[in-house]
């Protein structure tokens, strides 16, 4: 005789929403918006089906779009022209610079909307490094010292939330500092302090046209700061560092080859927990999808469901509208 049943809680779908332990809502996610330079634009990216990179006219539709569709957060990229790069981030700090001034369109048009910029040199490095070059290894505290400038300037602009993505040591120490010297306070720190040197991010580096050339002695693969994937304990001592120097909202990132990462995390702080599900996880589905392989929709939520379950408090993804268009 069997008295323990299981599926006794499966047999209706109003039973198992009843007892369903995780769920998606719009509230979860934080929308990753690119930007680029001109007027009238909305470029596909080609290895982002259905992804886009907007001048700032049709990005503040879209940002009205996305608060129409409860969608409150975002994270701001910007492709930067060739001819602004070069090896110490000038353009980056530039008041008038495409980020800065795609910060206040967005606050003029949805000022409730919540605006988070993703700090880094890469889009406006030569290189397409995170740090400054200089004698054939990336410049840590240099580095240091335009991401806290550039911080200053997304904070003066109108950000609510600046994203340090580059993880260089000490540098979220250094972007604190500068903010609350400067006043401003309230500007919060959502730090990629998990970050993997990661071939999932291939993408993205094509929708900014921000992959690193070719260097004697640094790897393109970023390897010298960003961490190693056969890394575990590695994650934590990164992310308490990080809490330590300020950050008030901590990240792992790529997210599905990374659950046992989030969990660990999860389980070790107590500021919120992002996961940034990265543009190869994008690409990957929609190119199965495409090719009638794998049910889009199902193995998204599939996804998004296991990335929450694993501890994740937001989640940066690309497939954010999707969602909600399915949900709603
Ligand atoms: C910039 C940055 C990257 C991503 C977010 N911020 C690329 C990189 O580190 O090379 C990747 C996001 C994605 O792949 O979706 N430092």
């Amino acid at each position: 005789m069997i008295l323990r049943r299981n599926r006794r809680l499966r047999t209706t779908q109003a039973i198992r929403s009843l007892v369903r332990e995780t769920s998606i809502a719009p509230t979860d996610f934080i929308v990753p918006v690119f930007v680029v330079e001109g007027q009238g634009i909305k470029q596909e990216i080609p290895s982002m089906p259905n992804y886009y990179r907007y001048s700032l006219d049709l990005m503040q539709k879209e940002i009205l779009e996305l608060w129409s569709m409860g969608l409150k957060s975002v994270l701001l990229f910007v492709k930067v022209a060739e001819h602004l790069k070069d090896n110490k981030g000038t353009e980056a700090i530039n008041p008038q610079g495409l980020m800065q001034r795609a910060i206040k369109a967005i606050k003029d048009v949805c000022p409730d909307m919540l605006v988070m910029t993703d700090v880094a040199l890469d889009p406006y490095s030569k290189y397409g490094h995170d740090g400054i070059v200089a004698h054939g290894v990336i410049q840590n505290d240099a580095t240091n010292n335009v991401l806290a400038e550039m911080a200053l300037s997304h904070a003066a602009s109108g950000a609510d939330i600046v994203a340090p993505s580059d993880m260089m040591d000490g540098r979220i120490f250094d972007i604190r500092s500068l903010l609350e010297q400067e006043g401003f306070h309230n500007t919060g720190i959502m730090s990629y302090s998990a970050k993997y040197a990661s071939a999932f991010y291939g993408p993205f580096r094509d929708a900014l046209q921000s992959a690193p050339v070719d260097l004697k002695n640094i790897p393109k693969d970023k390897q010298t700061y960003q961490m190693d994937p056969a890394n575990r304990k590695e994650a934590i001592k990164e992310t308490l560092m990080d809490i330590e120097e300020g950050a008030d909202i901590v990240m792992v990132k790529p997210g599905l080859c990374y659950l046992d990462i989030v969990r660990d995390v999860r389980d070790a702080v107590n500021v919120p927990v992002a996961v940034y599900q990265v543009s190869g996880e994008y690409a990957m589905l929609k190119a199965a999808a495409e090719k009638g392989w794998l049910d889009h929709d199902a193995v998204m939520m599939e996804q998004l469901l296991s990335i929450k379950r694993a501890g994740a408090h937001m989640i940066a993804s690309y497939f954010a509208k999707d969602v909600v268009r399915l949900i709603s």
